[in-house]
């Protein structure tokens, strides 16, 4: 009676501990799957307690009910595997509870607080398509004609581990509801040759869970701490693993988006009678009848208990890269030039770019991007600018949805040393040429003019001497030398002496 006062006292004392619990699970899981829990409790100050004094007591709300309750724990972490087995847990949403338990040192366990997360069984896999080109995973809807285009179904990674315990997987794929067959992988490679279109890309994952040999296995179910060990992860197995805590941020759960597959009640798989299904057979697009668990844009999907499917689609839009990238202009400049360069190129629109200048060299790196872009529908702008440093780098960055691309331009500006001082000497030497030329023709015209000058005075002279003959008439000039030659002659003879006379003037004496 005692005792019992005293652990009800104890009770009271130690009951005062509050814990704050972070429970998590990795839903949602595809019917058959295995889904992780995991409990993390923090005291007061948020630190994990260290104390070897809490228990986990599991439970969830399915039907049958999975319970566990795990060892005293060190760290305050506690982890949960449960799988569902297909064929006793329907789809839908689910609960699991966990409850703490803090024991004292008598031994003596309480209740410290709960938690509850909730999950969803889904039918069919959860997961989704990406696009790779180049082994690079595409960031949107985008996908470049020059490259080969791959599709890969990313499951889950719950979904993942479970779809390998199949027998047999087999994904069918179809492009704008043209079947192109079966991989045995979760990948299809397709070429897209022509821009600007967009196409619907489909994969139905199927999962075969039939047994090729049935198995005899016998299973313990539920409300066990022992890990029961199996060949194939069918059964309710419940495993007590105390996991590495991480604290994360607490989960919230929503509902998995519900699947645009409609089911079919029927087994058999459904043989299409009037679909626009096609398949290329020997290069020929023909209508498709055979037997398929799928008609295109998620119309049909058989359920058998044994497979598991898994629909997946995608939109692309194919696009151009950019080709044929061109600079034009003039990279050697004069000191005050406009630099003028033309930038052009091909592929799909959309085009972005930008232009940065730098001084000096620069190396490419591949991987420069634009700070602030301009968007252009054609490829084809200008690039007009003033530089004054004597070497400069250009950076073009043009990107479209699918590729980028840089460019550099080397624009050197020089002076034209030699031919301006040339010019500068040729001038005034030749004008100061010209000018002695003309002083010295100045000064020869000047004399020449000036002894015709003199010569024309002495002939003035002479001739004012004949001036007086100008007014004499032909007949008074004949008289006038008549008399003189008469009246001379005799007074040259009357000097007695030979007379010498010049020839001319013998002429005279003889009239
Ligand atoms: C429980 O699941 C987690 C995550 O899926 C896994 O890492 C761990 O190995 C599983 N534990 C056991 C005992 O199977
Ligand atoms: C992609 O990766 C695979 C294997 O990792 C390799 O064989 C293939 O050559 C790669 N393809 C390209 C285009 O890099
Ligand atoms: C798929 O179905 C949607 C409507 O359900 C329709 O808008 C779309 O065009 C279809 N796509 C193809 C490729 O048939
Ligand atoms: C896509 O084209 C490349 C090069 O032309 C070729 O090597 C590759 O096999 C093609 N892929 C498909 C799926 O046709
Ligand atoms: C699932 O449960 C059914 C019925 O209890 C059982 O026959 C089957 O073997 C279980 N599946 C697996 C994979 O354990
Ligand atoms: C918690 O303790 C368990 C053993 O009790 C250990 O395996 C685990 O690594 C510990 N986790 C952390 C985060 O210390
Ligand atoms: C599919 O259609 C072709 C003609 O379009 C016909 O010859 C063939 O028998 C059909 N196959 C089935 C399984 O219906
Ligand atoms: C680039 O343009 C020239 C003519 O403009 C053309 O002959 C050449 O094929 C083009 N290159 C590419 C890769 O398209
Ligand atoms: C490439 O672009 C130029 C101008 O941007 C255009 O004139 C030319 O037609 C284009 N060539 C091709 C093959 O698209
Ligand atoms: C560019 O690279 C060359 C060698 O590849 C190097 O000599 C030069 O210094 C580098 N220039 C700059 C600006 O980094
Ligand atoms: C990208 O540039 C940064 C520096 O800006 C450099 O550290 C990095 O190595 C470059 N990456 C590639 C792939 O060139």
């Amino acid at each position: 009676m005692f005792k019992i006062q005293l652990i009800c006292l104890l009770m009271i004392i130690c009951c005062s501990a509050a814990y704050e619990i972070k429970l998590e699970n990795n839903g949602p899981i595809v019917r058959g799957a295995t889904i992780h829990f995991k409990v993390t409790v923090f005291d007061d100050g948020g630190y994990q307690p260290t104390t070897n004094k809490i228990k986990f007591r599991w439970s969830d709300g399915a039907i049958p009910r999975h319970t566990k309750e795990s060892n005293l724990v060190q760290n305050g972490t506690d982890s949960w595997n449960i799988t569902y087995n297909a064929s006793v847990y329907p789809t839908g949403a689910y609960v699991v509870q966990v409850i703490i338990r803090e024991c004292n040192w008598i031994g003596f366990c309480y209740d410290a607080g709960s938690a509850r997360t909730e999950f969803y069984i889904t039918s069919n896999f959860n997961g989704k398509l990406i696009t790779d080109q180049t082994n690079k995973t595409l960031p949107n809807n985008y996908v470049s004609t020059k490259d080969e285009t791959d599709f890969l179904v990313e499951l889950k990674a719950t979904d993942r581990d479970f779809i390998h315990t199949a027998p047999s997987i087999r994904t069918y794929w179809f492009v704008d509801c043209i079947y192109y067959g079966i991989t045995t992988d979760i990948k299809f490679g397709i070429n897209f040759t022509l821009a600007d279109q967009v196409h619907l890309v489909e994969a139905l994952v199927m999962a075969d869970f039939s047994p090729p040999v049935p198995t005899t296995t016998t299973t313990t179910t539920t409300t066990t701490t022992t890990t029961t060990t199996t060949p194939k992860p069918t059964t309710t197995t419940v495993t007590t693993t105390t996991p590495k805590t991480t604290v994360t941020t607490k989960q919230t759960t929503t509902p998995p988006k519900t699947s645009k597959i409609v089911k079919r009640s029927s087994n058999d798989e459904y043989t299409p009678q009037e679909s626009n299904l096609k398949i290329w057979n020997n290069g020929i697009l023909k209508p498709y009848n055979k037997s398929l668990p799928f008609i295109c844009n998620s119309s049909y999907i058989s359920t058998d208990p044994n497979k598991i499917y898994g629909y997946f689609s995608k939109a692309v839009q194919t696009k151009d890269p950019l080709f044929n990238t061109t600079v034009t202009g003039n990279n050697w400049l004069q000191p005050g030039d406009l630099l003028s360069l033309r930038v052009q190129c091909n592929g799909s629109k959309n085009f972005k770019y930008c232009v940065e200048f730098k001084r000096g060299e620069y190396n490419i790196t591949g991987n420069e991007t634009c700070e602030v872009q301009q968007q252009t529908d054609m490829c084809d702008f200008s690039i007009k600018r003033y530089l004054s440093y004597p070497k400069n780098t250009i950076i073009i960055i043009i990107e479209n949805d699918v590729s980028k691309e840089v460019k550099l331009v080397t624009v050197n500006i020089y002076k034209v040393k030699k031919e301006g001082q040339l010019s500068v000497i040729v001038v005034p030497v030749a004008f100061s040429l010209a000018a002695v030329v003309l002083i010295v023709f100045g000064i020869a015209y000047y004399f020449q003019n000036r002894n015709r000058f003199i010569i024309e005075v002495a002939d003035f002279n002479f001739g004012h001497q004949y001036a007086d003959l100008e007014y004499k008439t032909f007949r008074e000039r004949l008289r006038d030398s008549i008399t003189n030659a008469f009246t001379r002659t005799p007074a040259s003879n009357s000097g007695s002496e030979v007379p010498v006379w010049p020839p001319g003037r013998k002429y005279g004496s003889m009239t």
